[in-house]
């Protein structure tokens, strides 16, 4: 797995800085909508009663939230994030669903610590550009997400994407070149990463090309919707 000359893995030492104003940024940036995407990938996940449920890359534990307050007593939920200081929050909001209700783990989606066939659902929210998007190990992370889900497990991703209409793609790139980076810069203190995330979403891949990566690495059965006219979308893919 690539490490930089620090030891770091690619964007883990911008995730182990950002969250002070994380969260607060999400809702800002997104105008508060990112919490409904969460909501519907959530129920995605949850479609099919799994068992056990990852929600991989889980960073201050948004998304693993809405699934812990859908999921029956019966799942079993875990978050993973190699993030410890990310983890740190998640930990301090799970907290109101008991001490043992929700696992979350310091780990790497290169290298997961759990076995073969362990989920029946993994959910990640937006943390899939950060696993693909220039990342010297995209393959080795999806091979990952295969190698811990059941077969017929299903992989639920909730990521940026790219809109279809050019004039609405030209207004979606403006707000993240002269909206997401310039606040999320101001308002965290951390120029470099809201650049970092605004370049990525700028160049990150369409939602057929989202899918294609997926069928090439052996998922099935791909399933998208998109929202804000395609500026996010959910794609789900079966195992
Ligand atoms: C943009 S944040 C998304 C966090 C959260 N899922 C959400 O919806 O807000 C991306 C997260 O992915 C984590 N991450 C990125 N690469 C990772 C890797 N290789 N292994 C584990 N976590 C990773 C980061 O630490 C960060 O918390």
């Amino acid at each position: 797995m690539f490490r930089d000359e620090k030891g770091f893995r690619p964007t883990q030492q911008m995730f182990t800085e950002v969250p002070p104003k994380y969260d607060i940024l999400n809702r800002i940036l997104t105008l508060n909508l990112d919490e409904g995407w969460r909501k519907k990938a959530a129920s995605k996940v949850l479609e099919e009663n799994p068992a056990q449920v990852l929600d991989l890359c889980c960073g201050t534990a948004d998304l693993t939230m809405h699934i812990a307050r859908s999921a029956g007593e019966q799942t079993g939920i875990y978050g993973l994030d190699f993030s410890h200081t990310m983890l740190e929050r998640a930990r301090e909001k799970v907290a109101v669903f008991g001490p043992d209700r929700i696992k979350l783990i310091q780990g790497d989606a290169g290298n997961m610590p759990f076995d073969d066939g362990t989920f029946d659902a993994v959910g990640i929210s937006f943390g899939f550009r950060n696993l693909t998007f220039e990342n010297p190990d995209a393959a080795l992370h999806i091979s990952e997400v295969l190698r811990v889900l059941k077969p017929g497990g299903r992989f639920v991703i909730l990521e940026t994407s790219q809109p279809k209409n050019r004039i609405v793609r030209w207004g979606y790139h403006f707000y993240q070149k002269y909206i997401t980076a310039p606040i999320g810069g101001l308002i965290s203190g951390n120029r470099a990463a809201y650049s970092y995330l605004a370049r990525s979403a700028v160049h990150y891949y369409s939602v057929p090309e989202i899918s294609e990566l997926l069928l090439k690495a052996g998922f099935s059965k791909i399933q998208s919707r998109s929202f804000l006219l395609g500026a996010t979308a959910i794609v789900t893919a079966i195992k």
